[in-house]
């Protein structure tokens, strides 16, 4: 009887908290555009992200831009360590202390997008480095097809420093090196791969200088599995001028395949995780995005961050594979096809 009650009790106080989680309150800012946070409205973010859409990423492009906006996200934020001695991780130092940053040999062909950035930053005024660098990977990222909303916090203090050399991984390095910087900066090997969902909007532009902007995958325009898929085609030739240091083999004409993308392909520690991507967009999406919600608070007092998420850009459409079958370095996940039947050469039945 007792516990008929106390169940009866449970269902009504779990139907309130259902009942609250579902009324959000929504405030309009005085630009007119509706957030979750009114603490949102008075930065401006919103005309910020208009500027950002306008100035750097050529009217809401998934463009150069916007895929460097990605990765110097990344570099900006994996300057640190939760042992510390590292840097403040995502607080935007590549930005403010660019001309120590981009000495460094792991950010080789960033100053294009702090060229592009730094104007911006300076002319917008009032975003610390880090708030403005991490709005701009999220709202550059979900311009790609395919791309999830990344989140934002707002409110990361000025940068102290620059962050040290030799915190960014190297397509020369090993995975043993790679894993351990990874879980250096608190990131799991899963986590690691899922992370490199980046590389389905990438190019390369200093691996082989002969042969600037060429992508990582046949459909670098779209945030999709494909990446994960070519890298375990067998590889056939180089795009460029031969081999260069970090690159290996690619299975397609006029595309490049990093060394560290195809070692951790193959590794046993994370063969499974990137088998496990191909052709699975929700994994994908899902997981970069849990993964760049982590990195781009790296070093951050999340307590004093307000989630302004809501001023970027809208959720994006799913994206499905077909093609013929590829090379498995995990037994166990089928990995089934190529998304374009006609680039057939290099597949490995
Ligand atoms: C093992 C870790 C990683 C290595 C070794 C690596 C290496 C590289 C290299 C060598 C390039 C080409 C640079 C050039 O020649 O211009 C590149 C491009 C890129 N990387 Fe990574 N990367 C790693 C992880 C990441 C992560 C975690 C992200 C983002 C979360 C990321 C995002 C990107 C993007 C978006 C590009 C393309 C930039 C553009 O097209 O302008 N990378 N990466």
């Amino acid at each position: 009887m007792a516990f008929a009650r106390l169940s009866a009790l449970l269902v009504l106080a779990l139907g309130a908290v259902q009942i609250n989680a579902a009324i959000t309150k929504r405030v309009t800012c005085a630009s007119g555009h509706v957030t979750a946070n009114a603490a949102c409205c008075v930065p401006a973010l919103f005309p910020v992200v208009d500027k950002l859409q306008s100035d750097l990423f050529d009217g809401a492009e998934c463009g150069e831009e916007a895929h460097s906006a990605l990765r110097i996200s990344f570099h900006d934020a994996i300057g640190f360590s939760i042992h510390g001695g590292k840097g403040g991780g995502a607080d935007g130092s590549i930005l403010a202390f660019n001309s120590t940053e981009l000495q460094f040999h792991a950010n080789g062909g960033i100053d294009d997008i702090v060229a592009g950035q730094f104007p911006v930053f300076k002319e917008i005024g009032f975003l610390t480095a880090g708030d403005f660098l991490h709005l701009a990977a999220a709202v550059g990222t979900a311009n790609c097809p395919g791309a999830p909303r990344l989140e934002f916090k707002f409110g990361r203090p000025p940068p102290k420093a620059a962050a040290p050399d030799l915190t960014v991984p190297e397509p020369t390095d090993t995975v043993t090196a790679i894993l351990e910087r990874f879980a250096d900066a608190g990131f799991a090997p899963e986590e690691a791969i899922a992370l490199l969902s980046s590389h389905t909007i990438a190019a390369a532009d200093v691996v082989d200088v002969t042969i600037p902007g060429t992508p990582f995958d046949s459909t670098a325009g779209t945030f999709d599995t494909q990446v994960f898929l070519e890298v375990l085609l067998k590889g056939t030739a180089f795009p460029g001028n031969g081999s260069q240091a970090g690159e290996v083999l690619s299975p397609l004409a006029g595309e490049m395949r990093l060394q560290s993308d195809f070692r951790l392909s193959q590794d046993p520690r994370t063969a499974c995780f990137w088998q496990a991507m191909v052709n699975d967009q929700e994994r994908m999406m899902s997981q970069f995005k849990a993964a760049m919600a982590k990195l781009q608070v790296l070093g951050q007092d999340t307590r004093k961050l307000i989630d302004c998420s809501d001023v970027r850009n809208a959720e994006p459409v799913n994206t499905k594979h077909r093609g013929p079958r590829s090379k498995q370095a995990c037994a166990g996940i089928d990995v089934p096809y190529l998304k374009d039947p006609s680039r057939q050469k290099g597949v490995v039945e």
